[in-house]
């Protein structure tokens, strides 16, 4: 078990966002994390990377650690990385110097400026992104920005990746695009939680699919499962889904 996550509420105020969600994720699996905007999934997110603490009575474990409300910093150094919904890069960086800095995070940081640029390199051909090393972040399109996202989240070598609406103003082009690019990701064996409003895209990635609604899990199981729960279908899918 790579992830297991318990009994995780989060209140905003009055406001309950996550209301007892347990789940767990095995190493080398990748799950859909869907649901209707504000039922909670950026909040599991944020809580699971110590951006946000939980209630009391949560409990996270990362490859058989307690992780519970560790600060950001530290749970990046353990090997969880994430991409943010709202890309923001440094945009008077270049694409190179801007996956440099993420090589200064996380489970094994760059031991001197030329290896972090040298890995750097190599993590922008990867993402097909090695022409434009030298160009200034603010200059790359929407896409390349997106790119440069993964590529940030990449660099601090994790062994489990959170994206987070990551393919979300994204032309079906690009969509496609993107997929390839993930499945290769997931092929390197990085372990990935996917929150997606793209229901093909995400059914098509996913070994298994989370559904939450209003901070509650209301269903888990494989995609081709999950497309056939009414629960499922009333609360987010619609019932074009059901007909398409
Ligand atoms: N930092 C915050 N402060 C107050 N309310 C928040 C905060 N983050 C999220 N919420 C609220 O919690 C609920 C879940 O939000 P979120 O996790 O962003 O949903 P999703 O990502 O599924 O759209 C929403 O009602 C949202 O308005
Ligand atoms: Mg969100």
């Amino acid at each position: 078990m790579m992830l297991k996550v318990e009994k995780l509420s989060k209140s905003f105020g009055g406001l309950l966002a996550l209301n007892q969600v347990s789940f767990q994720i095995e190493a080398g699996e990748t799950v859909g994390l869907i649901g209707p905007n504000g039922s909670g999934k950026s909040t599991v997110f944020n809580v699971v990377t110590g951006f946000l603490k939980p209630n009391p009575g949560a409990f996270i474990e990362f490859e058989g650690a307690n992780i519970t409300a560790l600060p950001p910093h530290e749970i990046s150094r353990r090997g969880i990385a994430r991409t943010f919904q709202l890309v923001k890069p440094f945009l008077h960086l270049t694409a190179l110097q801007n996956i440099m800095v993420g090589r200064a995070y996380g489970c094994h940081p760059a031991k001197t400026i030329a290896a972090a640029e040298a890995d750097a390199r190599a993590i922008l051909t990867s993402l097909g992104l090695g022409d434009k090393a030298g160009v200034l972040a603010r200059d790359l399109t929407v896409i390349e920005r997106k790119r440069l996202e993964l590529g940030r989240a990449l660099a601090a070598k994790p062994r489990l990746l959170l994206l987070d609406e990551f393919m979300a103003g994204l032309n079906p082009v690009e969509v496609q695009a993107m997929m390839k690019l993930l499945a290769e990701i997931k092929a390197t064996g990085i372990t990935l939680v996917v929150v997606e409003h793209i229901v093909k895209a995400i059914m098509g990635l996913s070994d298994r699919i989370i559904v939450l609604s209003v901070g509650q899990k209301i269903a888990e199981g494989p995609p081709a499962a999950i497309v056939a729960e009414p629960e499922v279908i009333a609360a987010y899918l619609g019932s074009d889904y059901a007909q398409g």
